[in-house]
């Protein structure tokens, strides 16, 4: 059989409001053309994020109702910690309410919020994680291979760290540098996976100059799947076998449980070292919460131990990887210059390529996001220059690729609303060359993709 059918069937529906071309040109310029700042209810297929936005399973609802919220020593609390250190053995676990609170307290470890003069390597950091970085001076550097950068090459583990400039950065910098990182699967590159090679072969070097490996854990599932279907010798493994052989490269990680665990919410930071650990418990009392609930209740912990021994399912992993997959090959077809391979949890759009008529610091992104809106509802997320552009000196400069990502909600929409998708792209084509930049007419100090305001360059 060679359809790949959905593993579930739907209990719960949630309707969907219908809007026309002609209103959603009035809401989006009320919206000031930022996709944040819309209301959900004016969205017919929301792909702005697959973070908290996946639907839970039965036995993830049963599992709220067991959620014990006690202050200290929760069952809940254990229940939690079992079920990550069964994929993740590391000796501490730390809960945090989502991804970016644990980033928040892995980077005040590593500098006490100074690390000026100090760098952290990444493959790519996704955007709250160079945020945390940059606010307590560190420089955060991007060490993708450069295959990552071209969105048109296949390769089957574009997120790979690049090892010989990572070893060229330690050689030079190593007192500069208190930990190495990185992003499995690679967001901010197209949701492209690591290899086991390449984890392995960043610990070596990591080892080499004593320094701790912290994996940014947030797709952990779908970059284990990935290593099974395209890694010679990890065909025959597990899911399980794989994940919990990617983390004892690792000495810690930092985890969003609102991707790979089916959660609305949640997040831990786990680490091996005990005095990391001591003063990341420490600084979780003033910021987060007890250490046996951190940012988190009861029955959230419950909802995503039940959410980590499903998402290890193969049928749901293959399910996942090829629903994202018909998307990119059925845009692949029109000629809509799409991210290859497609990555694990989005379709990723080349908008320097899509709209070459609009310069990066018109933000061809940005631009196609809102026409995507406007055709056919579908809310977007740029990761180009109008994310990455402005730099900490005050300066502004072209991000290194103009992407739209069509991030897919985990068991969220159907092969209908999938085959929807494409026809927008269809019809918007035929239009594109009437697309215009955009200008930033207000932003704030940080992350302005957020909350800035933009109008079209022309109407
Ligand atoms: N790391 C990665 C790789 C992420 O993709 C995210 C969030 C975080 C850390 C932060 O986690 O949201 O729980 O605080 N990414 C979301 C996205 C927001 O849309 O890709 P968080």
């Amino acid at each position: 059989m060679k359809t790949i059918i959905e593993p579930f069937r739907i209990k719960t529906v949630e309707p969907i409001r219908m809007t026309t071309v002609e209103e959603r040109r009035e809401l989006i310029s009320k919206a000031n053309y930022n996709l944040f700042s819309l209301e959900s209810q004016d969205v017919l297929i929301d792909l702005l994020t697959d973070s908290g936005t996946g639907a839970m399973s039965t036995n993830q609802w049963a599992a709220l109702m067991k959620g014990d919220e006690s202050y200290a020593g929760s069952p809940s609390y254990y229940r939690f910690e079992n079920a990550i250190k069964d994929l993740m053995p590391f000796k501490h676990v730390i809960p945090t309410h989502q991804g970016r609170a644990a980033e928040h307290i892995l980077t005040f470890v590593v500098s006490d919020g100074h690390g000026e003069g100090k760098i952290i390597p990444n493959n790519t950091h996704f955007d709250t994680t160079r945020a945390n970085f940059e606010d307590a001076g560190f420089d955060a550097r991007d060490l993708v291979i450069p295959e990552g950068l071209d969105t048109a090459l296949e390769h089957p583990f574009k997120g790979n760290m690049d090892l010989e400039r990572l070893e060229e950065l330690l050689a030079a910098e190593a007192d500069n540098i208190p930990m190495v990182e990185i992003t499995i699967t690679n967001n901010a590159g197209g949701g492209q996976p690591v290899s086991m090679a390449n984890i392995r072969g960043t610990k070596a070097i990591c080892t080499k100059y004593d320094k701790p490996l912290i994996i940014d854990s947030a797709r952990f599932a779908e970059n284990a799947y990935f290593i099974k279907l395209r890694e010679e010798g990890y065909q025959h493994k597990s899911v399980k076998e794989i994940v919990r052989e990617m983390f004892s490269h690792a000495d810690g990680m930092t985890m969003s449980a609102k991707k790979d665990t089916f959660s609305n919410m949640g997040g831990w930071l786990a680490l091996n070292n005990d005095e990391w650990a001591e003063k990341a418990r420490t600084r979780l009392i003033m910021t987060e919460g007890f250490p046996t609930y951190g940012g988190l209740s009861g029955r959230d912990m419950e909802c995503i131990a039940t959410g980590l021994e499903e998402i290890i399912s193969e049928d749901y992993l293959q399910y996942r990887i090829r629903s994202i997959q018909y998307i990119n090959e059925g845009l692949d077809a029109l000629g809509i210059p799409v991210m290859k391979p497609a990555g694990g949890h989005a379709i990723f759009i080349d908008a320097k390529k899509m709209l070459s008529h609009i310069p990066p610091l018109q933000y061809p992104g940005q631009s196609l996001a809102v026409a995507l809106y406007i055709q056919g509802g579908i809310r977007t997320a740029e990761i180009g220059t109008f994310m990455f552009g402005r730099q900490p000196d005050g300066s502004e400069k072209p991000a290194q690729m103009e992407l739209v990502r069509l991030a897919m909600p985990r068991r969220v929409y159907t092969q209908a609303q999938a085959d929807y998708i494409i026809e927008v792209f269809a019809e918007l084509r035929n239009d594109i060359a009437n697309v215009a930049g955009l200008e930033i007419t207000w932003e704030p100090a940080s992350l302005r993709h957020f909350t800035a305001r933009l109008k079209p360059l022309q109407e």
